[in-house]
């Protein structure tokens, strides 16, 4: 493990490269001659239905609107963990509601990461609002994601606010960890729409860079808890990781219905016995990692406990 003051220099030079890397202070990307509405908006095989023959018999033009609410819901779901899960926590950090985080650079990365995290909301909500406008899907809406709903649920069961507040912090490293992978392939992907493209890249590039903030202020944070709150800790933050791979086949549920696809409730149905959430598509050696440097031995048993490690 990483002593406090290794993390603390991490951070700090993490924090002295921000104006270089940061998205927000670079040039406003122009969409127009990024538009090419021929292409889809989205990959089929991110679409937890691919293989669903009620997919595959679709029409072309029902397809490429399926495409559609893919990438707004890829971007809907960005924007909440955005909004209800890192940027909660960087401000519990800059109110200093977490132990060990009072340290001049450990508050200066927080509203750094605050405001990466507002501009990806600017970025991603307005290309939300052009694959509405050029696909005439203003009218669509949402519920709550079951990532949100799962954390609310968890912190639900506990009566103290650090209990909420630790759970909350789990979810967060947890999601900066897995965030980069989420925007990877479509980063790299010249078969969709380009502006697409351009939007997931520039986040990815800002994401690269969280991923190791958030492990490093988790283990300033964890440095400093109680015995009771470190072993709370241990024990929830497998869950995220679950919480994280769910398909979200509600929001495609209500999403199908909403564009008139008539096997919207065939394909909810059938895909929700076979798969709510596969850890088969995501790579969360990561996390086992982190939970493994906090405390080796508990870690491993919460894993094992939670379906992570044999
Ligand atoms: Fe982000
Ligand atoms: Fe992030």
């Amino acid at each position: 493990m990483q002593t406090l003051s290794q993390c603390h220099i991490l951070l700090k030079r993490m924090n002295n490269v921000w104006e270089k890397r940061s998205q927000v202070k670079k040039q406003e990307i122009d969409p127009t001659p990024l538009l090419d509405p021929t292409k889809p908006d989205f990959r089929v095989d991110l679409l937890p239905f691919q293989n669903h023959q009620a997919f595959q018999e679709a029409d072309p033009e029902m397809k490429n609107k399926i495409l559609s609410c893919g990438w707004l819901i890829y971007n809907w779901k960005t924007v909440s963990i955005e909004l209800k899960v890192v940027n909660p926590v960087c401000q519990d950090i800059i109110y200093h509601l977490f132990p060990g985080v009072s340290n001049a650079i450990i508050q200066e990365v927080a509203t750094d990461t605050l405001v990466d995290e507002s501009y990806h909301v600017q970025l991603v909500n307005k290309a939300c609002s052009i694959t509405r406008e050029q696909r005439g899907l203003q009218h669509l809406e949402a519920p709550e994601f079951n990532l949100v709903l799962n954390l609310q649920r968890e912190q639900a069961l506990y009566e103290e606010e650090w209990q909420k507040m630790l759970i909350k912090l789990a979810t967060s490293v947890v999601s900066e960890v897995f965030v980069s992978d989420y925007l990877k392939l479509l980063s790299t992907d010249t078969t969709i729409q380009p502006l697409n493209r351009v939007v997931v890249d520039t986040h990815r590039r800002d994401e690269d860079a969280h991923s190791c903030i958030f492990k490093n202020l988790v283990k300033c944070i964890y440095a400093e808890l109680t015995r009771e709150q470190k072993e709370f800790f241990i024990n929830v933050i497998p869950k995220p990781v679950y919480w994280f791979a769910d398909h979200e086949l509600e929001i495609w549920q209500s999403l199908l219905e909403q564009i008139g696809f008539e096997q919207s409730q065939v394909i909810y149905t059938d895909c929700q016995q076979a798969n709510r959430h596969n850890l088969m598509n995501i790579d969360y050696s990561e996390v086992i990692e982190l939970v493994q440097e906090l405390d080796h031995q508990r870690g491993e048993e919460s894993l094992v406990n939670m379906g992570l490690m044999n």
